[in-house]
């Protein structure tokens, strides 16, 4: 267990200003959150779909503070020990065949907006330089970056914003005819990429499209020349089951973005990776791409060294599909019929339970109520709101049963 200093006021922690004050967590350990007050909550959703190793797991801060007595701040472009072991092991184990490079970043957002770039430098290194607009889906969550937030489908979190985002096409999340009609419409050649989740995260809560989306969708992209760009933030690193959420169908992305389970949590990291085929025509047309600051400091890198060796050694991914076999189907069946859920869904462990008649916002609060915390997912009127659980991919069975049955009897209670 982590312990932290006592701060003074909570009250003055909000950027803006909250209807409750936020609780206070002091330690993290396993799958729980320990408050001030005590309380254990039960992190059934791992944060924001983050901690996928779980929480306390001190060999990752034993990792970082050992990096960071040696090395400090190197610029992004030279290389560090652990940056370099980190692109190797990313290579060597978890990326798909043919993607050998990595770019890093801090978060999700500023990996999906670098994906951006990197579609459009693709197309001016071919002499494309009409293509730039890139297409999504509704309901989708690509990140809170102005261009992100243009391309997603996430219409409550874009509300307000609307005269600062370029307006590109959005089609509905689980048609493939409609990319190919709005790319038609969009002219095809101004169109960079299309990006997608594989499963649909924040904005709806673990939506899974049918069977056949995913080789229509690669076949239209192919068609028209366009990249498809796997937003795997929430899905990758083992989250559905499989290493990348994409791997459930038969479709090859050319651009693929991942982030929280990378870090797990622990260290905030993300990255881009890109096929061969798309890095070398950059590279050979003399094009880059610009870093951040904070791209992937050699600390970082160590932190997410020691979350992948925990990943591998204790066959998390793997875990992730037994035992999201266990709550989804632990979850559909306490659920069955129940007034306040239409439908149980989901790949490993990223379910959804769509909600009837109740906001997510409040079902959150009646779980909070009961010691268990959930992700409220949803996105404005499109899409129902839903409770999207997540827990550490390190999730025992008796926790299952504790996720289930405070679902139950928070639902009961609305
Ligand atoms: C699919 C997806 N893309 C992008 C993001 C943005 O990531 P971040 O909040 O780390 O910027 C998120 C965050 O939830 C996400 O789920």
């Amino acid at each position: 267990m982590s312990t932290v200093s006592e701060p003074t006021s909570v009250d003055r922690y909000p950027f803006t200003r909250v209807a409750n004050r936020p609780p206070l967590v002091v330690a993290t350990e396993g799958s729980e959150l320990i408050l001030d007050d005590g309380r254990r909550i039960l992190d059934a959703a791992g944060g924001a779909v983050v901690t996928n190793i779980g929480h306390g797991r001190h060999e990752v801060a034993d990792a970082v503070a050992a990096a960071m007595r040696s090395i400090d701040y190197v610029v992004p472009t030279w290389a560090t020990p652990n940056r370099v072991a980190l692109v190797e092991r990313l290579a060597d184990r978890w990326l798909p065949d043919g993607f050998d490079h990595v770019y890093f970043a801090g978060g999700g957002s500023e990996a999906t907006d670098t994906a951006v770039r990197v579609a459009r430098s693709y197309h001016l290194a071919r002499g494309d330089e009409g293509r730039y607009k890139v297409l999504a889906r509704v309901p989708s969550y690509h990140g809170a970056t102005v261009t992100t937030l243009a391309i997603g489908g996430h219409m409550a979190r874009r509300s307000g914003l609307d005269p600062l985002l370029a307006e590109w096409p959005k089609v509905p999340w689980n048609d493939a005819g409609a990319l190919a009609s709005a790319i038609e419409a969009a002219g095809p050649d101004t169109v960079a990429a299309f990006m997608a989740e594989p499963v649909i995260g924040a904005s709806a809560g673990a939506l899974v499209a049918d069977d056949d989306y995913w080789q229509q969708i690669m076949e239209i992209c192919e068609h028209y020349g366009i990249l498809l760009i796997a937003d795997e933030v929430m899905t990758g690193f083992g989250r559905t089951g499989l290493t990348w959420g994409h791997q459930h169908d038969p479709v090859r992305p050319d651009v693929l973005v991942s982030a929280k389970g990378l870090g797990g949590g622990y260290v905030p990291m993300s990255m881009v990776s890109a096929s061969n085929h798309v890095l070398d025509t950059i590279s050979d047309a003399g094009g880059s791409v610009m870093f951040f600051t904070y791209s992937g400091p050699d600390a970082m890198c160590a932190g997410a060294l020691a979350v992948l060796d925990i990943m591998e050694r204790e066959n998390l991914v793997e875990r992730a599909a037994s035992m999201g076999e266990r709550l989804q189907s632990s979850l559909r069946s306490a659920l069955d019929g129940h007034r306040r859920v239409t439908e149980v869904r989901g790949r490993g462990l990223m379910i959804g339970a769509e909600l009837s008649g109740v906001t997510a916002a409040a079902a959150v609060d009646a779980c909070v109520e009961r010691g268990m915390w959930v992700y409220p997912a949803g996105s404005g009127p499109a899409v129902a709101d839903a409770l999207l659980f997540a827990p550490p991919l390190t999730v025992s069975e008796d926790e299952i049963d504790r996720i289930v049955a405070i679902t139950v009897d928070a639902l009961d209670s609305l």
